[in-house]
């Protein structure tokens, strides 16, 4: 059996409920409390948090200890989504299996449950239990990648890409930043916390492989995937994406080589555990 999977089936409860006790106990609006545990404690996959946790538990810490942090980097993917899915981005109806949340909670209050998921995130991450210095160092990645110059710079490309000219490599810089850098960035965190400084340049590189081929076979399913793994409806046909680009056969050796990429890297630092990772993202079918 896939250990990531085996990591998965072992955790992801585990993880939502701390997440939705988490909610439940701050001093927040009722109204906020239920929209953000709306969004946050879903069928998704989780894969950011749940690979930080993995890989932290490779690496011989007590990851039962970084809940809190896998915490915040799941409500900023979430936060990434509820804004996406608003009738100015990607006006998307479904998420998740379900209404999205503006078409639950409105526009108004689904804006400002992205904005108080985004600041809770820093929130959490400053209160948890990792050493000053080094937290200090994270918080900063952490607003970089999810910021100005990460997954919001990606957004800006995909949204505005009609007045860029869409190439290759255009379409690999708005992905590496608008999805890579949230799959890069669990990976990263977990090999500093662990103090594994020495592997930290092949885990990066592994990471951005990962993110390559996690977009390449998200805009595949998003074509090809049913609602009911999915729990989404096929994007804006005028967007181009990874499919629109090259075509399916195209994009089904574009993974495969990204993805036997991030295997070499895996191998190379003799981690099966990241290994099994790469074929879980790899077999997806939600
Ligand atoms: C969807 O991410 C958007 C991308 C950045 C590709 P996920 O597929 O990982 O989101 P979940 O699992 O539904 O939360
Ligand atoms: C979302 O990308 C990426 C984010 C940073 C939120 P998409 O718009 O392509 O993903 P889906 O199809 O809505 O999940
Ligand atoms: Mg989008
Ligand atoms: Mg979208």
């Amino acid at each position: 059996m896939n250990k990531f999977q085996v990591f998965i089936d072992e955790n992801k409860d585990i993880l939502n409920d701390f997440a939705k006790k988490y909610i439940e106990k701050t001093d927040m609006p009722e109204l906020l409390k239920k929209s953000i545990s709306y969004s946050l404690v879903n069928d998704g996959k989780k894969i950011r948090p749940l690979s930080f946790l993995y890989l932290l538990k490779y690496y011989g810490e007590d990851f039962a200890e970084y809940f809190d942090v896998a915490l915040a980097i799941e409500l900023v993917h979430t936060y990434s989504l509820v804004h996406d899915d608003l009738p100015e981005m990607d006006n998307d109806d479904y998420r998740w299996g379900k209404l999205t949340n503006h078409k639950v909670f409105g526009q108004d209050v689904a804006v400002l449950t992205g904005d108080a998921m985004l600041t809770l995130a820093f929130e959490v991450l400053s209160n948890s239990n990792i050493k000053p210095d080094l937290k200090v160092k994270l918080i900063s990645q952490f607003a970089n990648y999810s910021g100005a110059m990460g997954m919001i710079a990606g957004q800006i490309y995909d949204i505005k890409q009609k007045e860029y000219e869409v190439n290759a490599d255009y379409l690999r810089r708005m992905h590496s930043l608008k999805t890579g850098k949230l799959i890069e960035l669990p990976l990263d965190f977990a090999c500093q916390i662990a103090g594994k400084v020495e592997e930290l340049s092949d885990i990066n590189s592994f990471g951005k492989e990962l993110g390559i081929a996690y977009q390449i076979k998200d805009d595949i399913l998003d074509y090809y995937g049913d609602f009911e793994n999915i729990g989404k409806l096929p994007s804006d046909e005028d967007m181009i994406t990874y499919l629109s680009f090259y075509g399916i056969e195209q994009c089904e050796e574009l993974l495969e080589k990204h993805t036997t990429s991030a295997i070499e890297i895996a191998r190379k630092l003799k981690n099966c555990e990241l290994e099994d990772f790469s074929n879980y993202l790899l077999k997806r079918n939600k």
